[in-house]
């Protein structure tokens, strides 16, 4: 199964999604528990369109440096529009699975929304607590797709839907096995949080409503899903109205590197 392609429309769809007030909530959250302070070297894995990027050089300031790794160049294209060409930012090529960086670089680092993409995990913890310090702190967030509720109309063919959805990813499931992956990697694990995306009601800004897009595009034609299938999905739930209604959970690990 293809994962999904970060090419400039990708890109941009994800810029768009990430600018929504859940996403916003869900970065501010992972801000504080991350907690950069002045001075510290830190580095985001697979920074995407760079919005924690910006904000952690804002706690950072003149004296830290904040790097964002990423194999995508259309993401790093629009990280660079929303760092600003900031002179305490670096935008770096290259694979979790091989961080280009001296042993013990970083204060600490973060990663959102990205191992769930990355097919050798022990190695790309390996990469993590290679380049952390000792003593140095690592968050990540990732999503369990299994968590999705949705109000759909037609309960068997949103189950197909998402069966294909779940393709787009190789670990759909990765929150259940990061603590122990973490750990056998050398990071002691100090924090367990969950944060929760829930949509009440259909409202075009919003993570779901914008979500329904990337679904369709993905799953269309996969695992025996008609054009015609994902389209009557699609409408069902722009459709409903008052009772709309959706909910997913993140989980973030926050851990530290042993000595
Ligand atoms: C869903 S986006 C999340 C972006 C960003 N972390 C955020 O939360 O705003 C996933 C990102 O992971 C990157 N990615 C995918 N595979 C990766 C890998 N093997 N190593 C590092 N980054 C990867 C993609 O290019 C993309 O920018």
């Amino acid at each position: 199964m293809a994962t999904l392609d970060f090419d400039e429309r990708a890109a941009r769809h994800i810029q768009r999604v990430y600018a929504t007030p859940d996403v916003v909530a869900q970065r501010l959250r992972v801000l504080e528990l991350l907690d950069p302070r002045p001075g510290e070297r830190v580095l985001d894995v697979g920074s995407g369109p760079g919005f924690l990027l910006d904000a952690i050089a804002d706690r950072t300031g003149p004296q830290g440096r904040v790097h964002g790794l990423d194999p995508a160049p259309a993401m790093h294209a629009i990280a660079a529009e929303v760092t600003g060409g900031r002179a305490t930012v670096r935008l770096d090529e290259g694979d979790a699975a091989a961080l280009p960086y001296a042993g013990d670089t970083f204060d600490a680092a973060v990663s959102t929304q990205v191992y769930e993409y990355v097919a050798d995990l022990p190695r790309a913890f390996a990469e993590l607590c290679r380049v952390v310090r000792p003593g140095g702190r690592v968050v990540l967030l990732d999503t369990d797709w299994d968590s999705v509720v949705w109000h759909a109309a037609d309960p068997a063919r949103h189950r197909r839907v998402m069966a294909a959805w779940d393709g787009h990813l190789v670990h759909p499931h990765l929150p259940r096995t990061l603590p122990g992956l973490l750990r056998r990697a050398g990071f002691r694990v100090t924090g367990r949080h969950l944060v929760p995306i829930f949509n009440p009601e259909y409202d075009p800004d919003t993570y779901s409503a914008l979500t329904i897009d990337t679904i369709a595009a993905y799953v269309a034609g996969r695992d025996g899903l008609t054009g015609a299938d994902v389209d009557a999905w699609a409408a069902d739930l722009r459709d409903r109205g008052e009772d709309y209604l959706f909910s997913l959970n993140r989980y973030c690990f926050v851990a530290e590197r042993g000595s």
